[in-house]
Order: structure tokens, then C-alpha cells, then sequence
């Protein structure tokens, strides 16, 4: 898809990736929403970009019918929408099951849920208008695992595997599905400070560095090549490929090696 003259809305498009895919758009010349909790900055994004700018939860789903409703109104139809906003919060010191129900909730309502809400609002829109763009940004983490965080994880899976029902079942809508699945990005949900300069593929962050960590900017090209291209995965480290093969491959081997890639990080020696 062209993105040229099309209306995006992306949602967590305050910080980091989402910020970082607004500012993109708007370059290869979208009109873009920026839609997201924190509204006070997504307010500065979308002065910086003359986008439109909300603010929203995107756990409630009348938040993101409301949204929707006010940029079809202010910009028009929304060819691309973006399920960014995201939220992780690790694991309790009890392990896997131990972070409260309250984080479990969260990570599930806007980790899978927000992208149920939005294409439930978004699907019928774009049938009828003959097409349409939906990108859900889910991680890595949703193909493989992201030790210590039992919760993200789960929710990410859940996010890839509603990503692919979507994908199978409105591609004859005229409706293309991107699915995103980084590794570790710069941004503050890795402790980075968003506007720190980086080279892509920079180490120094623990077990979130393994492949490198990307920035933002790098990872918001590979989503709008992917979106201009129709590519279903999107893998802006192009390792989770061969990772999530050789998961397949051999599933009780991959958990031997990703336990002792967990004793390492944790400092444990063999
Ligand atoms: N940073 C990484 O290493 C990494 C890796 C893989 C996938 N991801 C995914 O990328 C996406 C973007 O994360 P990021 O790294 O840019 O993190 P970030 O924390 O910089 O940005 C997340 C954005 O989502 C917004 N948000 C959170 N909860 C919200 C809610 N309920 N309603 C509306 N907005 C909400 C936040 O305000 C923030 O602007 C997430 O889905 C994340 O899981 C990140």
C-alpha cells in the first residue's frame, strides 16, 4: 500500500516506536493520528507532525470507537491503523505465575485485547470501503519468549496468533495484515531513554541485548516497508527468524537452550 495522502491512526504513538512510526508516516506524507494514554505528549507529536492528536486507553473499547469515530471525522477513513501501545511489567520474585493479577489483566487487555477492539471496529469500516491496513505491533516475544516476563509473553502470543486469524480471514476483504515482532527496541520499556542516540544494534542492556538493541527510527522504516510491501511478519532482527525455526524444529531442545540463556542473564554459571 501507498501510504502517500492515506489516514493513519497509531496507537501508543506518544514514545517510542509508535512516535518514531507517526514521525515516519507523516514524511512519506500520511495524515496521522497520534493516539495514546499519555495525551500531553502525544499532543507534542502530532504538533511536530500536524497530525491530529488523542488521548485514549486503549483497554476500554469505547476509547477506540471514540477515536475512531473523531479522526473519520476530522481526517477522513482510516486506511492504516497501527496497534501499537504496549505494556510489560516482569515477573514477581516467585517466578512465572507470580506478578499479580492486576499486571496479568493489564498485559492482556492492552497487549491482545486493544488489537480485538480495534479490529472489530475497524474491519467492517474497511470492507465496505474495499480495504484497508490494520498493523499490530506484537514482539519477538509472542514467537519466542521474553524470560522473565510470563505475563508479556503470553499476551504477545495471544497477539500473534489473533494477528494471523485476522490475516487468514480478511485478506479477501481486501483487508492486508502486518504483524511486528522486534527484539530489543530503545525505548523506555527496555529502561532506554527514548531520545538517546544509538546505533542500531547497540549492546549494554543485559539479556534484552542479545541480538543488539535497535533504534526506534530503524524499526518504524522496516513497518512502513513492510506496510508499502504487504508483507504479513515483519522481523526487524532478521535472527527470530532462524530462532522460531529451530523452535519448531526441535521444541524440547529450544526450552534447554532459552533455560540456560536465562542461568547466563542471571548470572548463574553452568
Ligand atoms: N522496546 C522493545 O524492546 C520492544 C520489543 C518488542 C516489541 N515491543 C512492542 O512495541 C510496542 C511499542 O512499545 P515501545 O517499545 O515503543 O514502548 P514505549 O513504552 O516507549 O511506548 C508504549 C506507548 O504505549 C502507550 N500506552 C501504554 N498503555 C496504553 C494504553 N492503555 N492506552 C493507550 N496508550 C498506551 C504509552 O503511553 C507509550 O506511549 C509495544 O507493543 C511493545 O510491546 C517493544
Amino acid at each position: 500500500m501507498d501510504v502517500k495522502n492515506r489516514v493513519a491512526l497509531v496507537t501508543g504513538g506518544a514514545h517510542g516506536i509508535g512516535r518514531a512510526l507517526c514521525r515516519a508516516l507523516h514524511i512519506e506524507g500520511a495524515q496521522v493520528a497520534v493516539a495514546d494514554l499519555d495525551s500531553e505528549q502525544a499532543k507534542k507529536v502530532a504538533g511536530e507532525i500536524g497530525g491530529l492528536a488523542i488521548g485514549l486507553d486503549v483497554s476500554r473499547e469505547a476509547d477506540l470507537v471514540a477515536a475512531i469515530e473523531k479522526v473519520e471525522r476530522e481526517l477522513g477513513p482510516i486506511d492504516i491503523f497501527v496497534s501499537n501501545a504496549g505494556v510489560a511489567f516482569g515477573d514477581g520474585p516467585g517466578g512465572a505465575a507470580s506478578a499479580p493479577d492486576r499486571n496479568w489483566k493489564a498485559c492482556l487487555e492492552v497487549n491482545l485485547m486493544a488489537h480485538v477492539y480495534a479490529a472489530r471496529a475497524m474491519v467492517p469500516r474497511m470492507k465496505q470501503r474495499g480495504g484497508g491496513c490494520l498493523v499490530n505491533v506484537a514482539s519477538a516475544a509472542g514467537l519466542l519468549c521474553q524470560v522473565g516476563e510470563a505475563a508479556y509473553t503470553a499476551s504477545k502470543h495471544a497477539a500473534v496468533g489473533f494477528a494471523e486469524s485476522l490475516a487468514i480471514t480478511h485478506k479477501d476483504d481486501g483487508i492486508h495484515v502486518c504483524l511486528v515482532c522486534p527484539q530489543a527496541v530503545a525505548t523506555r520499556m527496555i529502561g532506554v531513554d527514548e531520545d538517546t542516540e544509538l546505533e542500531d544494534g547497540s549492546t549494554g542492556f543485559g539479556g534484552n541485548d542479545v541480538d543488539g538493541i535497535l533504534s526506534s527510527e530503524y524499526v518504524a522504516d522496516c513497518i512502513l516497508a513492510g506496510i508499502q510491501q504487504e508483507r504479513f511478519l515483519i522481523l526487524p532482527h532478521p535472527q527470530v527468524s532462524t530462532y522460531f525455526q529451530r523452535k519448531a524444529m526441535d521444541h524440547d531442545r529450544w526450552i534447554s537452550g532459552m533455560r540456560r540463556f536465562r542461568r547466563k542473564i542471571g548470572g548463574e554459571t553452568e
